[in-house]
């Protein structure tokens, strides 16, 4: 096991309030062991075009609290081709950078695994997504933060849904995972929650007219994921137009609000310990892993099932939504 005198930094894909926590966190553990550290600029892309500068600890002082990332992200296609890589590679060894931690993502990880295998690098990877569809984590970076955003709008929409009584349809994101909808919905007290894990061949739009709306209230606020199988919000708020036109239906699309902002204390908290544990396992000897929080434990899960997406929304929070919304 060769020693690791200096590490790279990057963060890719989208990016996740509490990645510059983490920038901070890597940074400053792993300058704490006397190592050096690089941070690369725009992910992937970076490492390509060579953009790379040397931290130190005051590189990283007064970002804690600031949402993005300092070091800027982008999704990189050249990173997907071999020759990419291999310039990757060449810019790597050239600034003298013996390990990579990378803060991102499932396309993130991807990349990061089969730039490992290819030239046999260490790299660590810290799951920074607002989507929380990583497994090997309870939560990943920026996840809580986003669901507080979810939870403040919806709040505000609540306000005018009501006094018009109006059926709401919000729209958010979390790609092809339900959970910022289904807990945005628990969060906010909404009425229900349509995600792609509940599409069972059930018409949730159905049951909600049916058992909820209808029955007993007069206004409704329904989160829905943005994934194509929900019908996203605008395909159910024409659905409404078409089938219950006696509803007035509304549609709120919250986008890329739901990535900025100032980090929460918790994803604050979860970015520094998974920081600092990314640096201690490579301390270790540890290679082609992603650091997580499980139980509230350190936990260390090869790529390969951190991406297996083993992990799912729990049943019995759809069960809920549907109890607490009568
Ligand atoms: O993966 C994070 C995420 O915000 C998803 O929830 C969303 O589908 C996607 O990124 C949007 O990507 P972009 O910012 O490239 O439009």
């Amino acid at each position: 096991m060769a020693t690791i005198k200096s590490i790279g930094i990057l963060t890719s894909g989208g990016d996740a309030p509490g990645m510059n926590a983490a920038i901070r966190a890597v940074t400053r553990a792993a300058r704490y062991n006397g190592w050096s550290v690089n941070g690369i600029m725009r992910g992937y892309k970076g490492l390509i075009t060579g953009e790379i500068e040397e931290f130190h600890s005051n590189s990283v002082s007064n970002i804690i609290q600031r949402g993005g990332t300092i070091l800027k992200t982008a999704r990189c296609d050249e990173f997907k081709s071999a020759e990419g890589r291999k310039t990757a590679y060449d810019n790597m060894k050239a600034a003298g950078i013996d390990a990579l931690v990378v803060i991102g993502g499932d396309g993130t990880i991807t990349g990061a695994q089969v730039f490992a295998e290819e030239f046999d690098v260490p790299v660590v990877a810290l799951p920074g997504t607002i989507d929380n569809d990583l497994s090997g984590t309870d939560t990943t970076i920026g996840y809580d933060t986003a669901l507080n955003t979810i939870v403040e709008a919806v709040d505000k929409l609540r306000d005018t849904a009501t006094s018009h009584e109006r059926l709401f349809f919000v729209e958010v994101m979390g790609r092809r995972a339900g959970y910022l909808a289904l807990n945005g919905a628990i969060a906010s007290g909404a009425e229900a929650a349509i995600i792609p894990e509940s599409q069972t061949g059930d018409d949730q739009l159905k049951t909600l007219i049916d058992n909820g709306f209808r029955k007993s209230k007069n206004s409704a606020i329904v989160l829905v994921a943005e994934d194509p199988s929900t019908g996203g919000a605008l395909g159910l708020a024409e659905r409404v137009e078409r089938e219950f036109p006696q509803y007035d239906a509304r549609v709120t699309i919250l986008g890329h609000l739901q990535r900025g902002g100032s980090p929460t204390a918790a994803d604050r908290i979860l970015a520094s310990r998974l920081g600092a544990a990314a640096v201690e396992a490579l301390k270790e000897g540890q290679r082609n892993v992603m650091v997580g929080l499980k139980n509230g434990d350190i936990v260390y899960t090869p790529f390969c099932q951190a991406l297996s997406k083993s992990k799912t929304v729990k049943q019995s929070n759809v069960e809920l939504v549907k109890m607490l919304s009568i």
